[in-house]
C-alpha cells in the first residue's frame, strides 16, 4: 500500500498517520519531520529548511524531492509508506509520479482530510500551548502564511488526483476516531 495523506496544516495529517502506523504497520514518511530533523542536526540542507519553515514558506522542491527519493530506496519502504506532507505542489506531484514509474510502482490512494481555516486556526493554538510551542512555525502569524501557500500551491494537487482517480475526501472536521473510521474505509477498497 502506497498512499498519501493531503491536507492543510492542522489538518490531522499526523494525528491519523500515528493511527495508520500502529494499525497497518505501514512505514510514515512525514518530510515536515525529516525537515526538523535535518534542521536540529544543523546540516547546511537543515538549516536553509528552517529559515523557510519557520516563514511558512515551502522548501524547495529539488531538496525536498532528493529526500524523498532517496527516503523510498530503503528497505522498510519496500513494502509501501503512507506520506504525510508530500508532495505539497504540483512540480513534486509530477516528479514523484514520473519516480514511482521509473521504479515500477504506483500509488494506491490519496486521502484528502478537508477542514475549515478557522478550525486550523483554534487548533494550532491548542497545539502550541499544549507542547509550550515546541514547532516554531506553530503561531498565528506564521500559520495564516502556511495557509495562503496551501490554498495557492497544494490545493491544485486535488484536480492533480481526482483527474487521475485517485483522491478520497474525508470531513476532517469530524473527531478523530470517526476521521480514521472514514480512513479505513478507503484503505480497505484501495490496493
Ligand atoms: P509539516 O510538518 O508537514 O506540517 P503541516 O502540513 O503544516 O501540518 P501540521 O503538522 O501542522 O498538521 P497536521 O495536518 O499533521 O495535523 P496534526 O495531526 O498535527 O510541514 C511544516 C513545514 O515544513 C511546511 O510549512 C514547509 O515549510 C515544510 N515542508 C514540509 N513538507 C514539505 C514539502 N513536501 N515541500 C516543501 N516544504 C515542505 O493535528 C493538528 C492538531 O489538531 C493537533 O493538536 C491534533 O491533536 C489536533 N487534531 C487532529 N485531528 C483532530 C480532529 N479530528 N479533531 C480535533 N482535533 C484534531
Amino acid at each position: 500500500m502506497r498512499l498519501i495523506l493531503l491536507g492543510p496544516p492542522g489538518s490531522g495529517k499526523g494525528t491519523q498517520a500515528a493511527r495508520i502506523v500502529e494499525k497497518y504497520g505501514i512505514v510514515q514518511l512525514s518530510t515536515g519531520e525529516m525537515l526538523r530533523a535535518a534542521g536540529a542536526a544543523g546540516t547546511e540542507v537543515g538549516l536553509t529548511a528552517k529559515k523557510l519553515m519557520d516563514r511558512g514558506e515551502l522548501v524547495p522542491d529539488d531538496i525536498v524531492m532528493g529526500i524523498i527519493s532517496e527516503r523510498i530506496d530503503e528497505s522498510d519502504c519496500a513494502n509501501g509508506f503512507l506520506l504525510d506532507g508530500f508532495p505539497r505542489t504540483l512540480g513534486q506531484a509530477e516528479a514523484f509520479e514520473k519516480l514511482l514509474e521509473d521504479k515500477g510502482l504506483s500509488l494506491s490512494v490519496v486521502i484528502l482530510l478537508e477542514v475549515a481555516d478557522e478550525v486550523l486556526l483554534s487548533r494550532i493554538e491548542n497545539r502550541r500551548r499544549e507542547t509550550g510551542g515546541a514547532r516554531s512555525d506553530d503561531n498565528a502569524e506564521t500559520l495564516k502564511k502556511r495557509l495562503i501557500v496551501y490554498h495557492d500551491q497544494t490545493k491544485p494537487l486535488i484536480g492533480f488526483y481526482k483527474e487521475r482517480g485517485l483522491l478520497k475526501s474525508i470531513d476532517g472536521m469530524q473527531a478523530v476516531e470517526k476521521v480514521g473510521a472514514d480512513v479505513d474505509a478507503y484503505m480497505a477498497e484501495a490496493k
